[in-house]
């Protein structure tokens, strides 16, 4: 087989067959195809579209692309949470604590920033010393020992991904169903949990802008989780506006800390209450959904959590005390107020621009091999439906670098719609599949 010909046939709008797929996915993953072609090919399948039975192939050649994990040695439950990427959306760094505090076992590999979104892997690293790159061996005694470990796709596992990710990024071809389904169940597949909650995110901050589109890539991604024998469930959820009040690597950090130390205000709480929740459903240890927040609830308040993540991130090489003093996060050197330019209520965010900000003030990269300020973010005070005089503070911004202050101000004025009168607000969670 030649690559060519099969970017030829993809370019031609005709169906590869699985070992086709498996040709080209194999032959990248061991670096034997070069990034140029399979860039190509990631381009015309995202402009030409690929079969159920392509993406079903896809999604095994790269969950296959590396080990699949067993944990028989730890008698809970194992579950996982993943979303499809958002602005502000910090959940796994607070449902993972819950989720272990809680009965579960939670061997989470999850991804870096990825466009205009945020990464775990990088909010975690906003932790002087955190390790996201442990030893499949490590992971496996992380785990073990805390009820939850987190990294990023490795070598070992998911390696597929691990490459395809990085190149969907730099080749604009993200948002596109087949490949954030493969992208996502590979590496969740790979983790050998049982059961798995989605966050698929809808609006303008996601990479499915409709609910249409979130919908259908939500039971694209369910059916394939249940195929394998999985118990997943798939929440839809609103991403129109930033989740929570913070966006940035260490100052989302510091919004999960918070929200771990009781503060449950707001729609960042909400969410994770709602995912954690699922989450012991799935793993089987409530039945009732409502039974299940309590039980939640108080994983946060009796400081169970906040004590599973202390005990993570030391054992994954962190600094604990950041969970005390968040000042041991990375800490911009300069902190500015940005103002509302008019008198209103608030009545739509340009959410991916939020976070494109955020991104280009060095709080996120545009070619892998970029390092990120982790210091750099956003506090944003008004959100959808708040009444706003002008002058008011829209957001603080924290940031090391001057010269861009006056470009990154008026975007982030331009990116808040202020009108007359209140709008409708949407649900937070609109749907579970
Ligand atoms: N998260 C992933 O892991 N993969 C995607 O493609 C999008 C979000």
């Amino acid at each position: 087989m030649r690559t060519q010909d099969l970017i030829e046939k993809k370019r031609d709008c005709k169906e590869l067959t699985p070992d086709e797929i498996a040709f080209l996915i194999r032959g990248y993953t061991r670096d034997e195809i070069p990034d140029y072609q399979m860039a190509a090919w990631l381009m015309a399948s995202f402009l030409n579209g690929m079969s159920e039975t392509e993406t079903q192939a896809l999604v095994e050649e790269m969950l296959y692309s590396g080990i699949v994990l067993t944990h028989e040695h730890i008698p809970l439950p194992k579950v996982d949470k993943h979303s499809t990427g958002g602005v502000g959306d910090k959940t796994s760094l607070v449902i993972g604590p819950v989720a272990a505090a809680c009965g579960v076992a939670v061997p989470m590999i999850s991804g870096r920033a990825l466009a205009h979104t945020g990464g775990t892997l990088d909010k975690l690293e906003a932790i002087p010393g955190f390790r996201t790159n442990l030893s499949l061996d490590e992971f496996k005694d992380v785990l073990a020992r805390c009820g939850l470990a987190l990294i990023g796709q490795t070598r070992e596992i998911a390696p597929a991904d691990r490459k395809l990710y990085a190149l969907r990024d730099l080749t604009a071809t993200v948002p596109f169903r087949p490949f954030m389904c493969a992208s996502i169940m590979s590496k969740k597949l790979a983790e050998g949990i049982d059961g798995l909650v989605l966050d698929v995110k809808t609006g303008n901050g996601a990479f499915m802008r409709e609910f249409e589109d979130s919908r259908k890539l939500a039971e694209m991604m369910t059916s394939v989780g249940r195929a394998m024998g999985k118990r997943v469930v798939a929440l839809i959820t609103d991403m129109n506006q930033p989740l929570g009040r913070w966006v940035g690597n260490a100052v989302e950090t510091f919004e999960a800390i918070e929200t771990l130390h009781g503060d449950l205000e707001g729609d960042f709480a909400e969410l994770c209450l709602d995912l954690a929740a699922q989450m012991l459903i799935v793993g089987g240890i409530e039945t009732d959904l409502n039974a299940a927040r309590h039980t939640v609830r108080h994983a946060i308040t009796s400081g169970h959590a906040l004590e599973r993540f202390r005990a993570c991130i030391e054992a994954q090489g962190g600094n604990p005390h950041v969970l005390d003093d968040p000042k041991l996060l990375s800490q911009a050197s300069k902190q500015r107020v940005i103002t509302a330019p008019r008198s209103g209520f608030v009545t739509g965010v340009e959410t991916d621009e939020i976070g494109r900000i955020v991104m280009d003030w060095g709080g996120g990269r545009r070619r892998l091999e970029d390092k990120i300020d982790h210091s750099v973010g956003l506090r944003l005070f008004a959100k959808l439906g708040d009444q706003v005089d002008a002058g008011d503070p829209l957001a603080m911004a924290y940031y090391n670098d001057e010269s861009k202050f006056e470009e990154m101000d008026a975007r982030l004025r331009a990116a808040y719609r202020i009108e007359e009168s209140a709008p409708k607000l949407e649900p937070l969670i609109k749907a579970v599949i």
